[in-house]
């Protein structure tokens, strides 16, 4: 039996579909019920639901032997597991945002929120810039609009919370998208499924 981790929410029923439509369909996973592991009805594969962040963790650690995740995750967390394949789902980017008609100031060092603390610091770097990182887990889009940061490292997708909060895009750091990976014990001794499980998903995004 293959285990699989699935990101909770709209990205993991996209996901799920795309497991279904290669074959590997699962009946009430995604039901409106409280159920966290669903078997398929042949028994051969179990998926479990995690929170989007987990993912890597239980593909990581062998809970699970394949999952999908964000590539946010996979940059700011470095997990050791293998990528194989970029799904072109759940496209985003990671950006530099703060209010409109911010002006920075390069004498001082930049205050950052963020979620992305090790995205923040590796960009920065790279610019040179000298950041006061301010690590938020969740509305990291009230820290400037509160003034205690200058600008926000963030994941946007449409573009809407920046807008309704007055703030705008600075920087495109990154794009990102979900990503298949594999535990590296697992793609040893169940290589022959996971890569069939891979060019089936291949062929199917085109
Ligand atoms: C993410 C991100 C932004 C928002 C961007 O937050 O942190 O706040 O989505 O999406 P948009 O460009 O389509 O508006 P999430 O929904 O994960 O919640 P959070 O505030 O708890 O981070």
């Amino acid at each position: 039996m293959l285990n699989i981790a699935l990101p909770k929410g709209r990205l993991g029923k996209k996901v799920y579909s795309l497991f279904a439509e290669i074959g590997y369909d699962c009946e009430d996973i995604f039901e409106d019920n409280r159920k966290l592991i669903f078997e398929n009805s042949e028994g051969t594969v179990r998926y479990f639901l995690v929170k989007p962040s987990d993912v890597a963790i239980y593909v990581e650690r062998g809970a699970a032997d394949i999952g999908v995740v964000g590539k946010d995750i996979l940059l700011e967390t470095e997990p050791d597991v293998y990528e194989l394949l970029d799904l072109k789902l759940g496209k985003c980017k990671m950006a530099v945002a703060a209010k409109n008609g911010w002006v920075e100031n390069p004498d001082e060092p930049l205050r950052v929120a963020t979620k992305f603390v090790n995205i923040a610091k590796t960009y920065y770097n790279s610019i040179n810039r000298e950041i006061d990182v301010i690590k938020l887990h969740g509305s990291i889009e009230l820290a400037p609009i509160l003034d205690m940061s200058d600008v926000i490292v963030d994941i946007v997708e449409t573009g809407t919370t920046l807008k309704e909060n007055d703030l705008k895009v600075y920087t495109e750091i990154l794009p990102i998208s979900a990503r298949f990976i594999a535990n590296k014990n697992a793609f040893r001794f169940k290589n022959d499924i996971i890569m069939k499980i891979n060019t089936q998903l291949a062929e199917k995004i085109g």
